[in-house]
């Protein structure tokens, strides 16, 4: 009988003793199951208690008792105090939080590259006065090639990979030139116009080929238009979309059926001064194919050649595009991954 009084004292002393030290959830709850838990302290005494005689037993049940209890209020305890000591450690961080320490970077969204620059080209024609046109993706051999002057077996047809559908005579655009003659078919003059838009290429995809590319069609119509106009009207974009106050330009002779005389200009590399390796060392760069509206053309849009004239162009939206923003392939232009987009 004494043995289990000392025990009850000792374990007494023992528990005091850890609980006058800093306590974790974890410590409190290994506690109560050393000595309340089914293998713990007080079920062992609880067993020894069995053994003593009915007299022993009267005088060490209410000591077990009161061992008992001691433990639970004991801990208890313990569980209150640490309760508020971590709601007060937390109140306090909450009180040093500093809000202007940690400025998390929200996500904007924002215009695709290709809509911010299609809109850029797009403020520069209309400064000069144009307007912005539209055509379908999806359009007839008669717009897309006869019309132009490329007739059913001209070979100027191979120039132009295109997707027919299985509908006779429609196939994807393979340039923005129809435009041209919906709007010449179609519009008053003086006529001055631009339309940006998707054009379709049966190409093998590479870096620099896509099956689906942008380019923005121009077409000037009034009386007296001359090539003059067409060279002002190149450079003026030019310079304005660069940001260059002077930018030379080059024409060469260029063959497309649809103009005559057909020119492509070249504009002097807007990123160097001596060869770099976007214009190959050549400190040239081919931007902008155009021409005078061929006589034919204008006759099968209903515009006497006698009395009008005119020019138009079709540069490759996605190939400057590309040359501005520095982008080494066309497929990151649509492939939507938000690592290059968020770039820009
Ligand atoms: N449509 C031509 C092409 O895709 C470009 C062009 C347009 C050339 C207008 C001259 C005049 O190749």
């Amino acid at each position: 009988m004494q043995q289990i009084k000392k025990k009850i004292q000792g374990e007494q002393q023992l528990l005091e003793q850890a609980l006058a030290r800093p306590l974790q959830q974890k410590d409190i709850d290994k506690l109560r199951v050393d000595l309340l838990g089914k293998k713990g302290i007080v079920t062992e005494l609880m067993v020894q208690l069995k053994t003593l005689s009915v007299e022993e037993k009267k005088e060490v049940g209410p000591l077990l008792n009161q061992f008992k209890q001691f433990i639970e209020e004991k801990l208890e305890t313990a569980r209150i105090s640490l309760v508020s000591t971590l709601a007060t450690a937390r109140a306090q961080k909450k009180q040093a939080f500093d809000v202007t320490a940690y400025a998390p970077k929200s996500l904007e969204g924002h215009l695709h590259p290709y809509t911010q620059f299609v809109e850029e080209v797009e403020d520069i024609f209309l400064s000069m006065g144009y307007e912005i046109l539209d055509g379908p993706e999806l359009e007839t051999d008669e717009h897309n090639f006869t019309a132009l002057n490329i007739p059913k077996d001209h070979p100027a047809r191979d120039m132009y990979d295109t997707f027919w559908t299985d509908k006779p005579n429609i196939l994807m655009r393979t340039h923005t030139s129809p435009v041209q003659v919906s709007a010449m078919k179609n519009k008053p003059l003086p006529l001055a116009g631009i339309a940006p838009g998707r054009v379709y290429r049966h190409e093998a995809v590479d870096a620099s080929h896509d099956y689906m590319f942008m380019q923005c069609e121009g077409v000037f119509i009034d009386k007296n238009v001359s090539m003059a106009h067409l060279f002002a009207t190149a450079q003026t974009f030019l310079k304005t979309l660069f940001k260059k106050d002077e930018l030379d330009i080059r024409i060469r002779p260029g063959f497309f059926p649809f103009v005559e005389p057909g020119v492509e200009i070249d504009m002097r590399c807007p990123f160097c001064e001596g060869g770099c390796s976007v214009c190959k060392r050549s400190t040239w760069i081919e931007v902008f194919p155009g021409g005078m509206i061929h006589p034919n053309v204008l006759r099968f849009c209903g515009i006497d050649p006698e009395v009008y004239s005119g020019f138009a162009f079709g540069f490759g939206l996605t190939r400057l595009a590309m040359l501005k923003y520095n982008i080494n392939d066309i497929r990151l232009l649509c492939n939507g991954r938000v690592k290059f987009l968020e770039q820009f």
